[in-house]
């Protein structure tokens, strides 16, 4: 797919929890389609000591806003300078970059399953959009170790059915988000999944034992988010290939995990 190095423009910067805010910009130009899953690098001006992109999921998309949205885990000096944008702001941005999950054709008679952990979830937002366009009804599950660690819930449901487990039991279910009962009460027949890579190789394991496709978005480290320095390498049963690249989705079969 075509990339496209874009200036956006800040409308929101929400902050959502002490590490995460939610960033929404605006396009001059029409946005690029831009596949659920892909992700972009941001640029951050002005910060002495981040020199690389930060490589960031494409959360939603706002086609009548022609606005994208953008979930940012602040966890270094790169994303917190990304968390003082304020509205008016201009933010240089390369994408679409990476696949996305793959949509099944027959999609309207599929029972997806989306699985999501953390900051994970970004990408399972533009993920249900597209399913719900394309006429299927996407059930989210989504995992936190605590309820303030939830966020973005109206939006889930304004999408599907949504179901959420807490480690703490604050909210939910108490346990992981493998352990909520509705994986025994419905039968799904595809799963999706990004979060912590534990939560996503339980994932893979309950549709492994299940007979259930399954693709996962990994969060490997990245520094170019093209290909070029291979730090986000993964071993797979084609050989090591560039997460940015060649993923960041796969379809479990693909992975060489104990699962
Ligand atoms: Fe550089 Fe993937 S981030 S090769």
């Amino acid at each position: 797919m075509k990339k496209y190095i874009l200036d956006l423009v800040v409308t929101e910067n929400t902050r959502l929890h002490d590490r995460c805010v939610l960033l929404k910009l605006i396009c001059k130009e029409p946005l690029p389609l831009m596949l659920p899953g892909q992700f972009a690098e941001l640029r951050v001006d002005n910060s002495p000591t981040t020199f690389l992109r930060r490589p960031i999921s494409i959360h939603y998309v706002d086609r009548k806003k022609n606005e994208i949205w953008f979930l940012i885990q602040l966890v270094g000096d790169g994303t917190k300078k990304l968390a003082t944008l304020k509205p008016g702001d201009s933010l240089n941005v390369i994408l679409p970059l990476g696949n996305g999950f793959t949509i099944l054709p027959n999609v309207k008679e599929e029972v997806p399953l989306l699985v999501g952990g953390g900051v994970g979830i970004a990408p399972l937002l533009m993920l249900g959009q597209e399913i719900v366009c394309q006429g299927g009804k996407p059930t989210f599950l989504l995992g936190a170790r605590t309820l303030k660690d939830l966020f973005e819930m109206e939006q889930f449901m304004s999408l599907g059915e949504l179901y959420i487990t807490t480690e703490d039991g604050s909210y939910g279910e108490k346990g992981f988000a493998t352990q909520h009962t509705i994986l025994k009460q419905k039968r799904f027949s595809m799963i999706y999944s990004c979060g912590p890579r534990p939560m996503m190789v339980a994932v893979a394991r309950y549709a492994k034992e299940n007979g259930i496709e399954c693709e996962v978005s990994l969060e490997n480290k990245m520094a170019c988010g093209l290909g070029a320095c291979l730090c986000c390498v993964e071993d797979t049963n084609e050989g090591n290939v560039c997460v940015c690249k060649d993923g960041p989705v796969f379809n479990i079969k693909k992975l060489l995990w104990q699962i």
